[in-house]
């Protein structure tokens, strides 16, 4: 039986009651006809950006709840998916008072956004697989608890977690559970997106910055119940996704072939590289991964994250986050920037 989620219990009581700014265009370039717009104070001389951008970003969700297979009240689309988290936070935690639940190691926002809005943090640390400790992410939880945040895939450590454990989630916590599915499309895993009907307090997050290659463009993405999507829709910037973005991610997102052939690639790149670090003598564990990078433990992190440094090869040392000592992330490049890595790993020794 599908859960129950009664939103004015878990939202911000001011966000409910907010009268959200609206613009005159709103309404009519949604309208038939032709207008002459007088209304907004912009430059009338056409520059092809003189205008402000669909703040409602109708033609771009059509194209992503076709892509999604949802319906456009149930998308919100952010200038990345950060905005969209931050949102999250804007409409469910009242700072000073509310808390939320991370499981690190885990994406580093989570607790960046928690301290700009002046929200606590519970920390449960994922156990030695990087899988979800259940039971004791269900004790953490407090009557201040309003949202409990993770990314599956996982960043850093690249695993998805167990579904099972997730569903154990989502039945026991009756507050939000945001799911970020920034690394979904390197997986063969459907997208919990698909449970949205069954679980109402269910937000899952996902983005083009990856697998879609459109980092520069800004584009995050919010599935949620059409209740939820309203919510956070009258709290956001109104002209949050620029028209640029909105109108090269209308073109892109057509290109289906491109994009299927690019994760393909990520992926066998993926599997050529955790082979061939297999082969280097200071690398001790290579990571099961469902995401575009790479979860490694060497002997000596910043030793061996300077050598490469010093090979002109940028990566990222996460020895300070939970249960990461000496783990190095590396991100899948194109098949020349793995090559250099490659070499380079071989000719840097014990
Ligand atoms: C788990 C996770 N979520 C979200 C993001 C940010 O995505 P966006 O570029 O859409 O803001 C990242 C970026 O690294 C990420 O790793």
């Amino acid at each position: 039986m599908a859960k129950t989620f009664d939103l004015s219990k878990w939202a911000r009581p001011e966000m409910m009651a907010l009268a959200p700014y609206t613009s005159a265009r709103d309404t009519f370039t949604a309208t038939e006809g032709e207008w002459t717009f007088l209304d907004a104070n912009e430059n009338p001389n056409a520059t092809n950006v003189n205008r402000y951008p669909d703040p409602n970003q109708t033609a771009l969700k059509k194209v992503i709840a076709n892509l999604r297979n949802c319906n456009t009240n149930q998308l919100l689309l952010g200038n990345g998916s950060d905005e969209v988290l931050d949102l999250i936070f804007r409409a469910f935690c009242i700072p000073y008072q509310d808390e939320i639940v991370i499981l690190p190691p885990t994406y580093g926002m989570y607790a960046v956004l928690a301290n700009i809005n002046s929200v606590g943090m519970i920390e449960v640390p994922l156990d030695n697989n990087f899988q979800l400790r259940t039971d004791n992410i269900l004790s953490s939880i407090t009557p201040k608890t309003k949202a409990l945040f993770f990314c599956s895939p996982n960043n850093p450590s690249g695993n998805l977690f167990s579904n099972a454990d997730i569903i154990r989630i989502l039945e026991g916590f009756d507050g939000v559970v945001v799911i970020d599915e920034a690394y979904i499309d390197f997986t063969d895993t459907p997208s919990w997106s698909t449970a949205l009907a069954q679980y109402p307090n269910l937000i899952v997050t996902q983005t083009l910055s990856k697998a879609y290659g459109l980092a520069g463009l800004r584009l995050g993405i919010a599935m949620a119940s059409p209740e939820i999507i309203s919510l956070l829709r009258s709290i956001k910037p109104p002209y949050n996704i620029n028209a640029l973005s909105q109108e090269r991610a209308i073109v892109e997102l057509s290109n289906t072939e491109k994009y299927t052939s690019q994760i393909n690639e990520i992926i066998e790149e993926r599997n050529r590289l955790k082979s061939a670090l297999t082969a280097v003598s200071w690398v001790e564990t290579i990571y099961p991964s469902d995401a575009n990078f790479l979860l490694i433990r060497v002997d000596d992190a910043q030793k061996r994250y300077r050598e490469l440094l010093a090979k002109n090869i940028v990566t990222r040392d996460r020895s300070t986050q939970e249960n990461c000592n000496n783990c190095i992330r590396i991100t899948v490049g194109t098949p020349q920037e793995n090559d250099q890595l490659i070499r380079a790993c071989k000719s840097i020794s014990i």
